[in-house]
């Protein structure tokens, strides 16, 4: 069974409690938190305390996308913040095995992105290492980006390197997913959709996630 993780990026940060407590109660099965940090991406968001306050306010598994360089510093944080998912990127580390090992360690999911510039081949390596591949579908930064064209066929070739690998990984796609989309993309190989704007720019949130739900 598929999930959706509405991607708290494009909530309202000033009732935040209220927005999770929407999500959940509509049936999202995750919640999507993205971690930036003005380096690696070309834009800020929450750190470790912003994920805190997430976890604290919803019972749905916290998933983590850290869109940071040196992401093996930040791991123990928010891992402590209270991350049940833990993503990294590829291009933001030498030592991808490293940081997948530390992240189950701590029993957390480990997770890594790769951006849409990324050849899929460069996920060969930490693919039996990891429990998800988190493949972004816009280049990372922002929300309310267009889904780019091309990705469902790189959403499926991240399957087809999967199933030679390890075929216990999980993919999960992340940028520009609307209900127009969304059955295309699993169909391609996703198990998780992350959705920012497509739930919380809704006229109905709670319409929204139960309309992705239906789609599942
Ligand atoms: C983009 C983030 C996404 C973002 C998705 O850098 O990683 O998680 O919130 O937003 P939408 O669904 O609006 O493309
Ligand atoms: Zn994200």
């Amino acid at each position: 069974m598929p999930r959706l993780a509405p991607s708290i990026l494009s909530a309202d940060f000033g009732r935040l409690a209220q927005d999770l407590q929407m999500i959940e109660a509509a049936g999202a099965q995750v919640v999507h938190v993205d971690v930036m940090d003005g380096h690696f991406v070309p834009n800020i968001t929450i750190g470790p305390v912003g994920a805190q306050a997430v976890s604290h306010n919803s019972a749905l598994p916290l998933d983590v996308h850290l869109m940071i360089s040196d992401p093996e510093k930040y791991l123990d944080a928010f891992i402590a913040a209270g991350a049940a998912w833990l993503t990294f990127h590829i291009e933001a580390t030498d030592h991808a095995h490293r940081l997948a090992e530390h992240i189950k360690g701590a029993g957390v999911r480990a997770g890594v992105s790769i951006n849409p510039g990324t050849p899929v081949s460069s996920l060969e390596a930490i693919l039996k290492y990891v429990d998800y591949v988190l493949v972004m579908t816009v280049n990372p930064g922002f929300g309310g980006q267009s889904f780019i064209d091309g990705s469902l066929e790189k959403i499926a070739a991240v399957r087809d390197l999967i199933e030679i690998v390890n075929p216990a990984v999980e993919i999960e796609v992340d940028g520009g997913i609307t209900t127009s989309n969304a059955a295309e993309v699993l169909a391609a190989g996703a198990d998780t959709l992350v959705a920012g704007s497509a739930v919380f720019g809704a006229d109905d949130p709670a319409g929204a996630v139960r309309e992705f739900l239906d789609l599942f």
